[in-house]
């Protein structure tokens, strides 16, 4: 085995992530370099990386990849309709690639021969994280230790934590396992795992209720650009700051929740619940606009690119050759979805309201049944004569006619 001098941890200030810095210290008598990614988790990042030195990292990187997951992430899977089992639409498992990349790239540059990351043994999390790992660099080392550790339990690595002296916050740590990022929460653990058991109000982080919601509707007119979301009420946005004001608009309104019995990739039926506002809204605006200027057939093919897409991302293939594949073939499709739709939320709900656009395949004089009507409804006839032939030849055969 290669002696390994520095390690490049995946660090978010928590309980697991500090224990696993000195663990690692220990055990592998090396220098600890911590990476710490700031995708809108909405934590006092400069708070991170006190901890980080305190624990005793060697070096401690914080970067700022929101746009960036924005931009190459998030907007791809939004184009592809991505949404894992037809309801997550994957904040988790988006973030994972971009986080391992940034990993890889400080052990080339520090000249780290290991990565390390605190995920469990169960999830999907360690799969990503590894996966994208290999494909980008197939020579690096990828420690686990949550996998391998004598430590079995959150009392075990509190108890770990005092006598190391690691500065963590017991008192902050929730019954709850939640990762966030701008694309939204994933939440498990806890009670949660009663699947009978509706979640707690505790358990939610960014959403109201539909009760607590206000007794008016909201009204959102969103713009997208080449299947790009880059306005709201007529205002043009970046997309960190489009991406956080619906997550504030619609967890006002209590819209976003979702509770998710899922597959994971492996082989465990789990429940977890997610809030992600920004992208329930944007996923249904996308698509409505998609409705309009999109022809038949590739709109209902771009149904099976989804399904595939959503299951490329959950299961750790982000770097592959499919997905690149995948993705030409969507920046095709998306050369038309440009236009606004606009939304009513209201106690929970999202509900398009109206549609339009430069390039809408929808010919009012054509569907109309007011006296404007331009439609040949003789032309029907042939159609259908046409259309049903070889049904009606059958049913003659069927029946012994010749
Ligand atoms: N089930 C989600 C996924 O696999 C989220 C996993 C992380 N969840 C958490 N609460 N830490 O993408």
């Amino acid at each position: 085995m290669k002696k390994i001098k520095k390690i490049v941890l995946a660090y978010s200030g928590g309980l697991d992530t500090s224990v696993i810095l000195h663990w690692l210290k220990e055990k592998y008598k090396a220098q600890v370099i911590t990476y710490t990614a700031n995708l809108g988790q909405g934590e006092r990042l400069e708070a991170i990386k006190e901890k980080a030195k305190k624990t005793g990292a060697s070096k401690v990187y914080i970067e700022d990849v929101r746009r960036e997951f924005c931009q190459n992430y998030v907007f791809p899977a939004l184009k592809a309709g991505a949404l894992y089992e037809g309801k997550y639409p994957l904040a988790t498992a988006l973030a994972r690639p971009l986080i391992t990349r940034g990993l890889v790239k400080i052990a080339e540059k520090e000249g780290a021969e290991a990565i390390a990351h605190g995920c469990t043994g169960k999830g999907n999390d360690q799969v990503r994280f590894e996966v994208t790992a290999k494909a980008l660099n197939p020579e690096i080392t990828i420690l686990a230790p949550v996998r391998e550790w004598e430590l079995s339990s959150r009392e075990e690595e509190i108890k770990y934590a005092q006598e190391h002296k690691i500065p963590v916050e017991i008192s902050k740590e929730s019954p709850y396992s939640i990762d966030r990022n701008l694309w939204g929460v994933s939440i498990e653990c806890g009670s949660l795992e009663d699947i009978w058991k509706q979640p707690p109000s505790d358990s939610y982080q960014i959403t109201k209720s539909p009760q607590e919601a206000p007794d008016e509707p909201a009204y959102l007119k969103i713009e997208f650009e080449k299947g790009i979301p880059s306005g709201l009420n007529g205002k043009e946005y970046d997309p960190v700051t489009l991406i956080e004001k619906l997550n504030l608009i619609g967890g006002v309104n209590g819209v976003g929740r979702i509770d998710l019995l899922e597959n994971r990739l492996i082989g465990i039926k789990s429940r977890e619940i997610y809030e992600a506002p920004a992208a329930v809204i944007l996923h249904l605006a996308h698509k409505e606009l998609e409705r309009l200027t999109l022809d038949k057939d590739t709109f209902h093919f771009k149904e099976l690119i989804a399904q595939k897409y959503s299951e490329l991302i959950y299961n750790g293939l982000w770097y592959s050759p499919l997905r690149e594949a995948l993705d030409e073939f969507i920046t095709q499709t998306q050369k038309v979805v440009t236009g606004e739709i606009k939304l009513m939320i209201y106690k929970g709900n999202c509900e398009v309201v109206g549609r339009k656009s430069s390039y809408s395949l929808y010919k009012r004089r054509i569907a109309t049944y007011g006296p404007e009507d331009i439609f040949d409804q003789k032309a029907s006839t042939g159609f259908i004569y046409i259309w049903g032939l070889p049904l009606k030849i059958m049913a003659k055969v069927k029946r012994g006619d010749k």
